[in-house]
């Protein structure tokens, strides 16, 4: 079956964040299944970049409105994966960041990008766009390839269509005139198709009109139903409960796996976890942190509220004056900026903060650190558990959609399943007690150790979860037959 998956990001060639991971890593985990996958990317510089520099070249040319577009084929680098990107110019031959300035501000016309990039999905499924190949099922993800489903519904013949939710709280919405400004059907200015508090909403092009509505975890699933996570969607993906399930992400079991990691310097695994210490040492002198024993925390993200870091900020300065390390990294919001930097200027030897994106060193505080700190406010899924988990980091965790679904407390699971810390309580006070809570754990080696391999023993690949997204093709694919 030939499956058409559409995504604004796709790791290595660009990435804001988790959907980069996936976009890369689950088309390949189909391919491997049998499902002949294809993606659909828009065609940033490094992705044309990288498309010249394997000597591909543009299929077909057409316009859409005013633009002049083609379409090269090529292949996701270093995989066997076809991956085909929308080439206009004017709209995404932007350097940096995929939706915003320099400044941090969104695109101006991200409207009207994401919509010629649907139009071009569109005309990919239906087999208009000049092209040989054409998919049985559109695999859509997040608000920036939403329309896709909604343009596709009433057509003839169409191919089966899959909305993956990775993160609810962004939803593109844009107002009333862009509606208008876009030429889209006046049918769908309706509160049940893609009005929202009169704004035009991307993402409920999907969530009206998919055949099939996934989100990344059983848990975010559940959670999105409620109006404390459901950003006033909540209604309609109630309404839509039959046709939504959650699955959960698996990660690069490849590139994340300490035995080879190419980024480490001593590799260790689960029952050989010595050199695990040297990993630290290693990191503590690179980021200017004492060596002495001191336990070290580990934090990467996106900084932004989602992922808790007022929390953090909270519970650092206790952790500290307590001998605590942490080994930050990430990029975001000045509101959080700023603070971390003020803390690692006044504790040199304990806090190292590194601003920016840096995938090396992603890896070795992944390795290096203890204990890996995620109090998200809310978490679609969540990555970095995972990789923490294969690396016999210990998680500590904020316990909402993914991070609930993978990490297990030592006090409600029992030393023979858990792997990690977790708070309920949506407070900074409940992240400290996790956090002392694993400190405690820390001076048991044995029962850490035990942490550890339990951790290191889960099955973080795609395997499961390719085979459940497999199942859910068909079932469309049977429906439509029928
Ligand atoms: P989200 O998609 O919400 O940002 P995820 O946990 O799904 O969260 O994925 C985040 C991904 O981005 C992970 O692969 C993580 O390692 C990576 N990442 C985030 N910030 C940085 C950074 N500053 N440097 C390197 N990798 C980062
Ligand atoms: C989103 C979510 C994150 C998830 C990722 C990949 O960015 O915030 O939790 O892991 O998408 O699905």
């Amino acid at each position: 079956k030939r499956i058409l998956f559409a995504t604004s990001e796709v790791y290595p060639l660009v990435k804001t964040g988790g959907l980069a991971d996936v976009s890369a890593s689950l088309p390949e985990a189909l391919c491997r299944i049998g499902y002949d996958v294809h993606i659909l990317l828009p065609g940033y510089p490094a992705a044309i970049a990288a498309a010249r520099k394997a000597g591909s070249r543009r299929k077909v040319r057409f316009s859409i409105g005013q633009y002049d577009v083609s379409l090269w084929r090529t292949r996701l680098p270093g995989t066997a994966v076809t991956l085909w990107l929308v080439d206009c110019a004017p709209l995404f031959d932007r350097p940096g960041n995929p939706y915003q300035n320099d400044e941090g501000e969104d695109w101006w016309d991200n409207a009207y990008r994401f919509h010629l990039f649907a139009q071009v999905g569109v005309m990919m499924a239906l087999g208009q766009a000049g092209l040989s190949w054409r998919p049985d099922i559109v695999h859509c993800n997040d608000w920036q390839s939403g329309l896709i489903p909604a343009l596709l519904a009433h057509s003839h013949k169409r191919p089966g269509t899959v909305f993956t939710i990775h993160n609810l709280a962004y939803q593109g919405l844009f107002p009333s005139d862009t509606f208008r400004a876009l030429g889209l059907p006046d049918s769908l200015w309706r509160l049940e198709e893609l009005e929202f508090h009169d704004q035009l909403s991307f993402i409920k092009g999907g969530l009206v009109f998919s055949d099939r509505i996934t989100t990344v975890s059983p848990g975010y699933a559940q959670e999105i139903q409620s109006p404390e996570f459901g950003y006033g969607l909540d209604g309609l993906l109630r309404h839509r409960q039959a046709q939504l399930s959650g699955i959960l992400n698996g990660i690069d079991t490849r590139s994340w796996n300490p035995e080879e990691d190419e980024h480490l310097q001593f590799h260790y695994g689960k029952d050989h976890l010595k050199s695990k210490a040297q990993c630290q040492t290693r990191l503590q002198q690179e980021l200017g942190l004492e060596v002495n024993g001191a336990p070290l925390l580990g934090f990467i993200g996106r900084l932004v509220g989602q992922k808790g870091l007022d929390w953090l900020l909270d519970v650092m300065p206790q952790l500290l004056e307590r001998g605590c390390q942490f080994a930050l990294l990430g990029s975001g919001e000045t509101r959080y900026e700023e603070p971390l930097k003020r803390l690692a200027r006044e504790w040199p030897d304990q806090v190292s903060l590194t601003l920016g994106y840096n995938e090396p060193l992603a890896h070795r505080i992944t390795a290096g650190s203890d204990a890996f700190l995620m109090p998200s406010r809310f978490e679609p899924c969540g990555l970095n558990q995972m990789y923490s988990l294969r690396y016999g980091t210990i998680p500590i965790v904020h316990s909402v959609g993914g991070l609930k679904d993978t990490v297990f407390d030592l006090s409600e699971t029992g030393i023979d399943r858990a792997n990690g810390f977790s708070f309920h309580e949506a407070n900074a006070d409940s992240f400290l007690n996790a956090i002392e809570r694993a400190l405690d754990c820390l001076k048991n080696r044995k029962a850490w150790r035990r942490l550890q391999t339990n951790g290191m023993s889960g099955d973080y690949s795609w395997k499961q979860s390719a085979r459940q997204y497999g199942e859910l093709y068909q079932e469309i694919l049977a429906q439509q037959q029928s």
